[in-house]
Parts: structure tokens; C-alpha cells; sequence
């Protein structure tokens, strides 16, 4: 069973974005995936001062944040767009980690109030995944009016939200086992 945790970038009072990543959470797990979603809000990182593999004192849970990347199959990253791009909080709990990401599929998700789904975030967070040494799948997900695309009750307003989900879903799902299956050549026989 493959495993795809969300990591949900948005800490924001009142933000909208949990919403988004919820609902593609409940759809990993009816496509068969293990998947947890991680909220930077729970977590509450300060400011990264190194990266956890240089730290002998890392803030309280980043060890058990850094076992469950480490764990994934493949990431999926739920961020607003803000400023043309991606929230600090976010880029800086990245920032906390390194060997983890190694040659992982990256599927994001961008959530904006506005019409244009946080295309700026997109294409930020794109470079920052190649940087990280991850890959970013060609699919994505812009969710644009996102109060009125998942009103108050978080569930889509139109289902066409759905087709589109599942869509990218399936792409990173693809990515993850064609990637799985190479490292499973790499791996020492048992
Ligand atoms: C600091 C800040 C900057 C923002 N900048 C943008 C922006 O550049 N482009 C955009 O489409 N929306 C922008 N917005 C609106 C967000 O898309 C909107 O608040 C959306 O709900 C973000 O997700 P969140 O509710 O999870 O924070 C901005 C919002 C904030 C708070």
C-alpha cells in the first residue's frame, strides 16, 4: 500500500485551505492510499535555525515530522497562495528537512480566493520541490474560489471539483508506485 501524507501549508486565522486538504485526504484513502494530513498549525516549528540533521536539539516533534516524510511514498503539498507566493510557514518547515525528499513525486494543490488558483504559489513551490530534490508531477491542483468552491461545510460545491481531484490524484499515484517500483530494484534482497 502506498503511503501519501498532505502536508497542509495554510496557518492563517480563518483559513480556507484545510478544506482542500481534507477532502483530497478522504480521496487518497478511497483510491486505496495510506495518507495522514499534516498541519503545519499543529506543529507550530519556530523559525528554522539549521536543518534537523545538524540540530542535536530540534524543536519538539520535528523528528516525528521528518519519520513520517521520510516514510512517504510520495508528498502531497496543500498551500495557499500568498504574495505571489508560498507562505513562510510552509517554506520553512520544508527548509527543516533534506534527505527525506530524495527522489519523491511532489502533487500540490494551491488554493486561492481570487480566479486564478494560486498559479504563482504553483510555479514557486515547483522550484523550491527541485531544490529539494523531489519531482514535481506535470498534474496539479488550483482551487480558485476556494470559499465558494467548498462552502462551509467543506464538502465541493460542484462535481466536476471531483473529476478534477481524482485526476491529479491518480497522476501522483502513477508517479509513486513507477518510482516505488525503481527503488525496489536499489533495495539489498532480504
Ligand atoms: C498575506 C496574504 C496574501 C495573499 N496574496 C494572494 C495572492 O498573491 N494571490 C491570490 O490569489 N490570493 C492571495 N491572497 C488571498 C488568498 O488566496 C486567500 O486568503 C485564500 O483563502 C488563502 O488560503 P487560506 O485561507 O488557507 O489562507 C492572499 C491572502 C493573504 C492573507
Amino acid at each position: 500500500m502506498l503511503t501519501i501524507p498532505i502536508i497542509l501549508g495554510s496557518t492563517r486565522r480563518g483559513r480556507q485551505s484545510p478544506k482542500v486538504a481534507r477532502f483530497l485526504h478522504q480521496r487518497l484513502q478511497a483510491a486505496g492510499v495510506q495518507s495522514e494530513l499534516l498541519d503545519l498549525a499543529d506543529y507550530d516549528f519556530p523559525i528554522m535555525e539549521e536543518r534537523l540533521s545538524k540540530r542535536d536539539d530540534p524543536p519538539p516533534r520535528l523528528r516525528e515530522f521528518a519519520a513520517k516524510v521520510a516514510a512517504a511514498d510520495a508528498l502531497c503539498i496543500v498551500t495557499p497562495e500568498y504574495n505571489n507566493g508560498i507562505p513562510g510557514v510552509l517554506k520553512n518547515a520544508l527548509d527543516y528537512l533534506w534527505p527525506e525528499y530524495a527522489r519523491k513525486p511532489f502533487g500540490i494543490a494551491t488554493v486561492s480566493s481570487g480566479g486564478f488558483g494560486g498559479l504563482y504559489a504553483l510555479s514557486a513551490l515547483r522550484q523550491v520541490v527541485i531544490g529539494l530534490r523531489g519531482f514535481t508531477i506535470p498534474a496539479a491542483f488550483p482551487v480558485s474560489n476556494v470559499e465558494k468552491a467548498f462552502p462551509d461545510d467543506g464538502s465541493p460545491a460542484d462535481a466536476s471539483l471531483e473529476k478534477r481531484a481524482d485526476k491529479f490524484l491518480a497522476e501522483l499515484i502513477w508517479f509513486a508506485e513507477a518510482i516505488q517500483a525503481r527503488k525496489q530494484k536499489d533495495a539489498p534482497a532480504a
